[in-house]
C-alpha cells in the first residue's frame, strides 16, 4: 500500500456506478484503489472505458473478477454489480475481515422471502440478511459506523425516503396512503443497452414503468415500518425520462391534521434534517430539482402544502449515481472507517448541465 490509509476494491468498475466510484475514489485524500474488476475489459487501462478518467489512477488496469485478489490487496470492497452478484461474493470477503459495501439490492430486505417476491431469487446467505446494515446514513449513521456489511438502497428508495422520513417520524401524514412518483435518468439503467434504453429509444421519454410494483417499493416500506414501529405500505410508480442523470421523488400524502401549514412541515424538515451534511432544503417559491444538484452527493428536500384539501406533496431531488448510488456509498465508506463524511465528496454540484 501507498501511503493511504485505507486499500479499496470494486466489483464491477466498468459500469455507470462502478465509473463513479473511481471518480470519487480517485481524489479521496484516505482511499487508494488497488483492485478494479471487468470481465469484459480485463487487462485494459480504465480509461478505455471511462474516458472521463484519463490522466487519474496512475497504471491501475480492469482486472478478472477473483475473491483471492480482492482479499490479498484490499481492506474495502465495493460491489456495484447487478442483482445476484454480490450475495456470491460478501460472505467469503466477510470471513477474511474485509468490510463490504454493496450497492447492488442483495443485502437490502431484512426478510428473505422478500426476495422470491420481488427479485426472483431465493438467497444463499440469509443469515448475512439480519447482519447488513441498510446505507442510509439520514436512518442508520451510528450502524452504518459499526456495519462490515452495508447494504446501500436503490436510487429511487433514497428519494422516495429522503422525501418522506420527517414526516413519517412525526406523524404529520396519514400512514395508510403515500403515493410516490418518481422521475429518473437514463443512467439509472446501467451501461448495456437494451431495447427500451438504448438512446433512440430511451430519449425525450415520459414513461411509467414497473407502475404497479416496483421493487424497490420492498425496501421502502420495510424501513418506513421499522421507523413508524406502523406497517406502512406505499404505491411507487417510476418514471423513465429523458435525462441521463437525476431522480425526483414526489410523495403524495395526506395530513393527518388538516391544521398542519407549511411552515409546521417546514419546521420538521429542518429540525430533522438539520445537521445532515448532505440534505439541503429548499424553500421559498421553488422546489427540489435535481439539475442543481448534479455531480454531488446532495439530496434537495422541499414540500408543498395544499391545505384547502388536506394534501401535501413532499419532494426530494438526487443525482441517481452520486447520492443514489456510488455518492452515498462513499459517505457509508468513510462512516464505517471513522473518516469525516465529507471525504471525497466535497466537490459542489455543475452548472449549467
Ligand atoms: N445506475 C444507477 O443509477 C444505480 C443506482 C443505485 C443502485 N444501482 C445498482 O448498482 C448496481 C450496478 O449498477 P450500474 O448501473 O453500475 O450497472 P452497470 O453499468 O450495468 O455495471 C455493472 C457492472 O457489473 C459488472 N458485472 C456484470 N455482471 C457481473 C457478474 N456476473 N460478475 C461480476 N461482475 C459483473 C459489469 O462488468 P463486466 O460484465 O465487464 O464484469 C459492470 O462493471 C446494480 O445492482 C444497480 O441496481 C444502480
Amino acid at each position: 500500500m501507498g501511503t493511504k490509509d485505507v486499500r479499496v476494491g470494486i466489483v464491477g468498475a466498468s459500469g455507470y456506478t462502478g465509473g463513479e466510484l473511481l471518480r470519487l475514489l480517485a481524489t479521496h485524500p484516505r482511499a487508494e484503489i488497488t483492485v478494479a474488476t471487468s470481465r469484459e475489459y480485463a487487462g485494459q487501462p480504465i480509461s478505455n472505458v471511462h474516458f472521463n478518467l484519463k490522466g487519474f489512477l496512475g497504471n491501475l488496469k480492469f482486472s478478472q473478477l477473483s475473491v483471492d485478489q480482492l482479499i490479498g490487496k484490499c481492506d474495502v470492497v465495493f460491489t456495484s454489480t447487478p442483482s445476484g452478484v454480490a450475495k456470491g461474493l460478501a460472505p467469503k470477503l466477510i470471513e477474511h475481515g474485509l468490510k463490504v459495501i454493496d450497492l447492488s439490492p442483495d443485502f437490502r430486505l431484512k426478510d428473505p422471502k422478500l426476495y422470491e417476491h420481488w427479485y426472483d431469487f431465493s438467497h444463499d446467505a440469509p443469515d448475512l440478511l439480519s447482519k447488513a446494515t441498510y446505507g442510509l446514513p439520514e436512518l442508520h449513521r451510528d450502524a452504518i459506523r459499526n456495519a462490515q456489511l452495508v447494504a446501500c438502497p436503490g436510487c429511487n428508495s433514497t428519494a422516495a425516503l429522503l422525501s418522506l422520513i420527517p414526516a413519517v417520524e412525526h406523524r404529520l401524514i396519514d400512514l395508510d396512503h403515500i403515493v410516490v412518483d418518481v422521475k429518473v435518468g437514463s443512467s439509472e439503467a446501467g451501461m448495456k443497452p437494451s431495447i427500451g434504453t438504448h438512446h433512440p429509444e430511451r430519449a425525450n421519454v415520459m414513461r411509467p414503468y414497473e407502475a404497479a410494483g416496483h421493487r424497490h417499493v420492498a425496501e421502502v416500506e420495510q424501513e418506513l415500518t421499522a421507523l413508524s414501529g406502523k406497517s406502512v405500505r406505499v404505491a411507487l410508480v417510476p418514471h423513465a425520462v429523458g435525462a441521463v442523470r437525476g431522480a425526483l421523488a414526489t410523495s403524495h400524502v395526506w395530513l393527518s391534521d388538516t391544521s398542519t401549514d407549511e411552515l409546521a412541515v417546514w419546521r420538521a424538515y429542518a429540525k430533522r434534517y438539520g445537521q445532515e451534511p448532505f440534505v439541503r432544503i429548499v424553500r421559498g417559491g421553488r422546489y427540489p430539482d435535481p439539475k442543481y444538484l448534479i455531480g454531488s452527493n446532495f439530496a434537495d428536500v422541499g414540500m408543498a402544502v395544499e391545505q384547502r384539501i388536506g394534501r401535501a406533496a413532499l419532494f426530494a431531488a438526487i443525482d441517481n449515481l452520486m447520492k443514489g448510488a456510488a455518492g452515498q456509498a462513499v459517505q457509508c465508506m468513510n462512516l464505517v472507517l471513522g473518516f469525516s463524511e465529507y471525504e471525497g465528496l466535497n466537490a459542489p454540484p455543475l452548472r449549467p448541465v
